[in-house]
C-alpha cells in the first residue's frame, strides 16, 4: 500500500484523487488518508502530490511507520473523496512547516 504522511496536513492539494484507479482516498478536515486494504499499489498518486506526502509502505523511514496505522484508522472513519477540490487556503504556509502531527484534525 501507499501511505499519506505528514506533509499533507494543512495542504490537502487533492491532486492524488484524480489518478487513483480504485478511489481509496478518504477525507478529513486537513488531511487525506489511503485505505490500505483497497490500495492496489499502482504508485500513480505518489508523483502527483506537490508536497511529496505519499510514500510507499516499503519506503517509510523508521520514524514514519506510524503513518500506516494512522491511514488505516482514519480511512475507516472518514468519508471517501473522489473529486478534486481546491487546496486548503493556507497550503503554502503549511507546506513549509514540520512537526504537524499535533495539528491533524481527526
Ligand atoms: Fe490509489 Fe494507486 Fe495511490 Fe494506491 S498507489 S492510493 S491505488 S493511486
Ligand atoms: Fe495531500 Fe498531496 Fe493528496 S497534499 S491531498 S496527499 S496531493
Amino acid at each position: 500500500t501507499y501511505v499519506v504522511t505528514e506533509p499533507c496536513i494543512g495542504c490537502k492539494h487533492t491532486d492524488c484523487i484524480q489518478v487513483c484507479p480504485v478511489d481509496c482516498f478518504h477525507e478529513g478536515d486537513n488531511f487525506l488518508a489511503i485505505d490500505p486494504e483497497r490500495c492496489v499499489d499502482c504508485g500513480l498518486c505518489e508523483v502527483e502530490c506537490p508536497v511529496g506526502a505519499i510514500v510507499a509502505e516499503s519506503e517509510l523511514a523508521p520514524d514514519q511507520l506510524h503513518w500506516l496505522a494512522l491511514n488505516d484508522d482514519l480511512a475507516r472513519r472518514w468519508p471517501p473523496i473522489t473529486q478534486r477540490k481546491p487546496a486548503l487556503p493556507d497550503a503554502a504556509d503549511w507546506a513549509a512547516r514540520t512537526d504537524k502531527l499535533a495539528a491533524l484534525m481527526r
